[in-house]
This record gives structure tokens, C-alpha cells and sequence, in this order.
């Protein structure tokens, strides 16, 4: 089978690549699998002191994969989507991402977990889950409107509208908009730093940094979580997904 993330660890930090470029790392229960197993690992390796999250092929990902919505649907906590957010949502040492293209559905609401987010000028941030019949996952609903405030969470949640790279650093998505030519050279650059800094100082001020909102996330994991796969077996989502994977416009009409 074909490995669809890459992990590589160098010098204190741990770099994992989305890449499955030909479905534009659409992410997969296996890619879910590996992800979560890669960052629990992480967790307690102390050779591992950073984090690195990005994607192959100028997306970063087209968020999960539409298909397996259908044949492998999450059906519960155990599922490997939910592990992995569990795992990236409790990881202690700091987490960062470089965003390059596309980042859907949980391509974006990964990134509200991520200490540092860094994006080049072809980012575009893009939660179409009403349009597909679900409901926001990963504590977005919580984190997005104190991110980037409650009038553009309900254009991004509501309308499914995309944020470009500038309005994101300027929304406080992001950190910044940097040349996609050293996108990943910077956000290495500053995961090294990070990796020689004093790890136990790090990992506190992480902690602290997450505390005031640490239970009100994994509350608001859980219930989404329930809602999402409720969600997913209605035929509301099953007529989106269904019509994605026919290459056809869904028709909503039907529904009440
Ligand atoms: N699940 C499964 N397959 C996907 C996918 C997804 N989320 N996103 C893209 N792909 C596949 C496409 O079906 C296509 O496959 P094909 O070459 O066999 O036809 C291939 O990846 C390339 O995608 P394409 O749509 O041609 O690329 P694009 O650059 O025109 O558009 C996107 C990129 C991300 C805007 C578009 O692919 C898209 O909207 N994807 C779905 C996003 C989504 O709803 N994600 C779920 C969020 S919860």
C-alpha cells in the first residue's frame, strides 16, 4: 500500500507530509490512522520536540476524503479521524503547520490547534460542511468565532465562504503570508528554533497558553463528533457525497 504521509525527523523535529498530490491529500482513514499513531508517538519521544504539518503538491489538503464518507464512515470515538484530533488537540509540544493551497474542512479547523500556521499567497481556507450536509468537527465551532470573530465563523461555517491567505493573517488565522518558495524553508527555520529552545519550559507555556479553554475543547470534540456522524448517514449528506463523487451539482429540493 502506498504510504500517503511521509514522516521524517530531523534535528529534534519531526516534519509530516501529506502526500497523496493526484486526490489533492484528500485525507483517508488510513492517512487518519497513521497521522494520530505518528503524533502519539511523537508525544513521548523525546527526540521529538516540534511538529511539522504540511502538504505535497501545492495543497495542503482538500480535507477528508469524500469517498471514504461514504464506504468508511467514522462511526464512533474509536474512529481514526477522531483519534487523530484527539492526539493533535492534546499534543505537548508545539505544532506547526505550512499551508499552501487548498486547506478544507479539517485542513482548516487542524490549523485552530496548531501553535504557529504559516501560509503562502495560493492558501485558500474553506469549510464546506453545511454544503455537505454536516456540521463543523475538530471544536471549530468553539475555536473559529474566537479565532477570527463571529461574523466571518458564520460567513466560513454558514455560507462556506474561502478566506484568502492576506484576510487569514489578517483575521489572525494565520501567522503570516510567506512567498510559497520559502514557505517551507521558513517554517523549518522556526521549528529548529523552537526544537532548541528548553523543552519543559515549552511544553508549560503551551499547557498554560491552552488551559483556560482545554475543557470546553474536548467537550465540544465530543458532542460535534456524535452530531457528525449522526450527520453523515442522513440523506442530506449522503445526496452531497453521493453527488461529489458523480461529478454532478447535488440537488437539495427534496428535504424539509
Ligand atoms: N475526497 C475525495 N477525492 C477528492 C477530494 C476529496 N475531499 N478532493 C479532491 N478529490 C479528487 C477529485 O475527485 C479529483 O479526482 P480525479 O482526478 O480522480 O477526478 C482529484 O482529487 C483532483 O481534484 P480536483 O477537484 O480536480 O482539483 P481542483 O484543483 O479542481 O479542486 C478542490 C480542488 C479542493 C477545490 C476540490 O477538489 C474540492 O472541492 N474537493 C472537495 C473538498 C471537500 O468538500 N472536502 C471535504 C471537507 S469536510
Amino acid at each position: 500500500m502506498t504510504d500517503h504521509v511521509r514522516a521524517d525527523t530531523t534535528d529534534g523535529v519531526l516534519h509530516l507530509t501529506l502526500a497523496r498530490a493526484e486526490k489533492k491529500n484528500a485525507l483517508t482513514t488510513g492517512m487518519y490512522g497513521q497521522l494520530a499513531d505518528h503524533l502519539k508517538a511523537a508525544a513521548g519521544d523525546p527526540r521529538v520536540r516540534v511538529t511539522v504539518l504540511s502538504g505535497e503538491g501545492g495543497t495542503f489538503t482538500a480535507g477528508n476524503d469524500l469517498g471514504d464518507f461514504l464506504q468508511h464512515p467514522p462511526t464512533g470515538e474509536d474512529s481514526p479521524v477522531f483519534a487523530f484530533l484527539r492526539a493533535a488537540t492534546a499534543f505537548p509540544k508545539p505544532l506547526l503547520a505550512a499551508v499552501e493551497g487548498h486547506a478544507v474542512g479539517i485542513g482548516t479547523t487542524i490549523l485552530l490547534h496548531c501553535d504557529f500556521v504559516w501560509a503562502a499567497p495560493s492558501a485558500r481556507f474553506l469549510l464546506p460542511f453545511v454544503d455537505l450536509g454536516l456540521v463543523p468537527e475538530a471544536a471549530s465551532s468553539l475555536l473559529l468565532p474566537r479565532a477570527v470573530g463571529p461574523r466571518v465563523a458564520a460567513e466560513m461555517l454558514l455560507l462556506g465562504d474561502p478566506i484568502g491567505a492576506e484576510d487569514a493573517a489578517r483575521l489572525g488565522l494565520i501567522n503570516s503570508v510567506v512567498p510559497a518558495e520559502d514557505l517551507l524553508d521558513h517554517t523549518l527555520e522556526n521549528a529548529r528554533a523552537l526544537a532548541a529552545k528548553p523543552p519543559a519550559a515549552l511544553r508549560l507555556t503551551k499547557a498554560l497558553l491552552r488551559r483556560p479553554h482545554a475543557e470546553a475543547v474536548a467537550a465540544t470534540l465530543r458532542q460535534e463528533g456524535q452530531l457528525f456522524v449522526e450527520r453523515l448517514a442522513e440523506p442530506e449528506a449522503q445526496e452531497a457525497l453521493t453527488a461529489f463523487m458523480e461529478k454532478r451539482r447535488p440537488d437539495f429540493s427534496r428535504f424539509d
